[in-house]
């Protein structure tokens, strides 16, 4: 009989944490699924067009990295693009100092921001549009400033594709990843806010100087 009770009683206690661990496991699952879908929502949308070998999260601009971003575009004119703009803070700033710019984005949540802070902020499309496109596929030979806050991994192709269709006169900034060959004209700031300016006649040049690893 005693058994039988204590057996009653473990199977009591047993069946409740049954009874609480599934609903406690459900809440905590949706809550994870929930936390992802809204990180995915941000960072994803658009990744499918792009190869995985080229694909760059999001990651907004300090806003050191910012000042120290148009610290080396001092002194320039022209048009400029944000080779993935987010939220489109690079252009903003680009834009207040006088630059015709332009953000390719493909993640479209941001580029809705983006594009409604242009309007609700006064911007007009003629000083900063957002398009929703790849810059990979894009050809960029008619901008003279180009700004690029990606990652260490693809910054050896970007550099590939910039010395191919820029203008002699462009200058490239590079945030806080440089370019793994290019001869260095400037950098700004330190630690993550570090950027690296680069003048693309000069990196032609310099490139054009250095002896063929074959030869
Ligand atoms: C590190 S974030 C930088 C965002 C912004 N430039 C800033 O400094 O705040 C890189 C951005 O590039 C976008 N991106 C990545 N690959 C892209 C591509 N192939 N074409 C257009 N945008 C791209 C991402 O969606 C992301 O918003």
């Amino acid at each position: 009989m005693e058994d039988s009770i204590e057996m009653v009683l473990q199977e009591h206690s047993g069946s409740n944490t049954t009874r609480h661990h599934p609903v406690l496991s459900a809440c905590t699952g949706a809550l994870f699924t929930g936390l992802y879908g809204v990180w995915s929502l941000f960072v994803m949308p658009g990744f499918r067009k792009v190869p995985l070998k080229l694909k760059v999260p999001y990651l907004p601009s300090s806003k050191d990295q910012t000042l120290n971003t148009m610290k080396l575009l001092e002194g320039r004119t022209g048009r400029l693009v944000d080779l993935g703009s987010g939220d489109g803070r690079l252009v903003f700033a680009a834009s207040s100092a006088g630059f015709k710019c332009t953000g390719f984005e493909i993640n479209s949540i941001l580029l809705v921001y983006a594009r409604s802070k242009a309007s609700w902020t006064g911007v007009p499309s003629s000083q900063a549009t957002f398009v929703n496109k790849d810059f990979w596929t894009t050809d960029l030979s008619s901008y003279n400033n180009v700004i690029a806050f990606l990652a260490p991994g693809v910054m050896g192709l970007l550099a590939e594709k910039l010395l191919k269709e820029l203008p002699d006169d462009a200058r490239v900034i590079a945030c806080r990843f440089p370019f793994p060959d290019w001869p260095l004209q400037s950098s700004a700031g330190s630690g993550l806010d570090k950027t690296f300016a680069y003048d693309i006649g000069s990196v032609r040049s310099l490139l054009r100087k250095r002896p063929n690893p074959v030869d």
